[in-house]
């Protein structure tokens, strides 16, 4: 096969009404006497590929009909646009060029269990709504890259092997470093304030390790994370930035992912919501808003749809299973379909109906000085249609960096950016401690060794400024931005607890 105008899915437009080549992988196939259709992948989008019988030359025809799920090859063909098509083009096959035919390639248009689905991560990355959300995740990087840009940030390093720890000694992970004791960086920030005293307005985004023995939605044990450092920024100053930047994200991915947050299911109108202001809240208010009335109402509230929700699914399920058994091949498809969405909803339902007395207590029981568990955050979001700002926290709940607040000394002049729909904390920020003497004593305080902060003690030795920053967790802002429901479909390949492979 001659190899010309080749071309991706993406720039198909470019090919209308003319011969062009696709490289790819099948991603699916159906077939009838005179027609093969094959959906092909090509890495940028999936084209519909028609092979028909009284178009080709016999040898083709037969060759198509070796297709299997995720045989590579390449396709050459008329290209005609077409509405209905997933990427508004089909290509009417000439000559096709088998590449590899695919033999019992695991990952089947049926059902998966997750479990059997992660440990297929190198297979199921191919999947359609894993490359969308894979898609979303590479714009949202890029978006934070062309905030910081435009806004005159230096993007620097910081070092993943590091003598000491930012964010408390109980999540370190631990390495030998030629007979040394070194661990995984926890976070960039204190490299980070170092920078920024060099350039002003720096940002930092990288790999980031955390010895979580937390099994949640929520946390990796490796995960992304961008970190923006800035002299002479105060607390509001930070907040201001962070709004902008969520702001700036969002408005990215729902300008140029459209069609992947579609093929996600995802509710385009709770990200277009998110505009500023961001309500801002004190966790002292926070407090109040958790344990008080508005908070029981709203658990009421989910306690009475949760139990309404499983009467009425537990009614249609078996009305549905009944009638599968004479039902037409069509309606038997539709009726599978509409059972597994049941069967989904009626576990989250009952998953909610279980874990709705644990968050009652937890965020009834909330007194001053606790911090928020996972669910005490998810009830927090619920009570506004965008991300909240929640600051001045506990100084005893938060790192030692964390400057105090001069009007009180109990509180600490750190900030968190709580994604909606429950999706809980994805910022955490803070002014720092910019004095020597003081931050000396907080080192004491939180019983960490001065002499691996030597170095970080300088900063407030020669020419000390005010300064602030935040870290955002990117696979935390891919979950909410996409809406999926655990992280571990953020990142290409995840690292949790019990995680190492693939
Ligand atoms: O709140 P954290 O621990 O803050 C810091 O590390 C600061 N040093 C950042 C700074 O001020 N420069 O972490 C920041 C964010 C969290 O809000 C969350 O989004 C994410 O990092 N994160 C995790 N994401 C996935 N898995 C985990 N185990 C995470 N731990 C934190
Ligand atoms: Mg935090």
């Amino acid at each position: 096969m001659t190899a010309e105008n080749i071309s991706t899915i993406q720039n198909l437009h470019q090919f209308d009404g003319q011969t062009a080549t696709l490289q790819g992988w099948v991603q699916n196939i159906r077939s009838s006497k005179s027609l093969i259709f094959v959906i092909m992948r090509d890495g940028s989008g999936l084209c519909q590929c028609i092979v028909s019988k009284a178009d080709v030359a016999d040898e083709v025809w037969e060759q198509a009909g070796t297709l299997t799920q995720e045989s590579s090859l390449r396709i050459k063909g008329n290209i005609r646009k077409d509405d209905r098509s997933v990427s508004g083009y089909e290509l009417h096959v000439q000559e096709l060029e088998i590449i590899q035919i695919a033999q019992d390639y695991p990952i089947t248009p049926k059902e998966h269990g997750v479990e059997f689905l992660m440990e297929n991560r190198h297979l199921w990355l191919r999947s359609q709504r894993q490359w969308a959300a894979m898609r979303v995740r590479n714009r949202i990087i890029f978006a934070i890259h062309e905030f910081f840009q435009q806004q005159g940030f230096v993007q620097l390093d910081a070092p993943i092997f590091t003598g000491n720890a930012a964010e408390g000694t109980t999540n370190l992970f631990e390495t030998d470093y030629f007979d040394q004791k070194a661990y995984l960086s926890q976070s960039g920030q204190l490299y980070g304030e170092a920078m920024a005293l060099a350039h002003g307005k720096i940002y930092t985004f990288g790999p980031t390790f955390r010895a979580e023995k937390s099994k949640t939605r929520r946390h990796l044990t490796e995960f992304w994370m961008v970190e923006p450092e800035m002299a002479f920024y105060d607390l509001k100053m930070n907040m201001d930035l962070a709004e902008d930047m969520v702001v700036f994200i969002v408005e990215a991915v729902l300008r140029d992912c459209r069609s992947e947050l579609e093929t996600l299911g995802r509710d385009i109108t709770k990200l277009e919501q998110v505009k500023k202001p961001f309500p801002r809240i004190t966790y002292t208010e926070a407090v109040e808003l958790l344990s008080g009335d508005k908070t029981k109402e709203l658990l009421d509230t989910m306690e009475r749809e949760n139990k309404q929700a499983l009467e009425s699914i537990s009614k249609e399920i078996p009305e549905l299973e009944a009638e599968h058994g004479q039902a037409k091949k069509g309606r038997k498809f539709q009726i599978d379909r509409r059972l597994k969405l049941l069967r989904a909803q009626r576990e989250e339902a009952e998953e909610n109906l279980r874990n709705l007395p644990v968050w009652r207590k937890s965020a009834l029981e909330t007194k001053w000085g606790d911090d928020f568990g996972g669910s005490d955050e998810t009830l927090l979001t619920m009570h506004f249609d965008r991300p909240i700002m929640v600051h001045g926290y506990p100084a005893e709940i938060k790192a030692f960096y964390m400057k105090r607040d001069p009007n009180d000394d109990r509180v600490a002049l750190g900030v968190d950016v709580l994604a909606p729909e429950g999706y809980g904390e994805m910022i955490g920020g803070a002014q720092r401690e910019d004095d020597l003497e003081t931050l000396r004593t907080r080192i004491a305080e939180h019983e960490l060794d001065e002499s691996v902060f030597s170095w970080y003690l300088d900063l407030r030795r020669f020419g000390t400024v005010p300064h602030s920053g935040f870290g955002l967790g990117l696979e935390r802002t891919v979950a909410w931005i996409c809406g999926l429901s655990h992280v571990r479909e953020t990142i290409p390949f995840p690292r949790m607890l019990g995680r190492l492979t693939p």
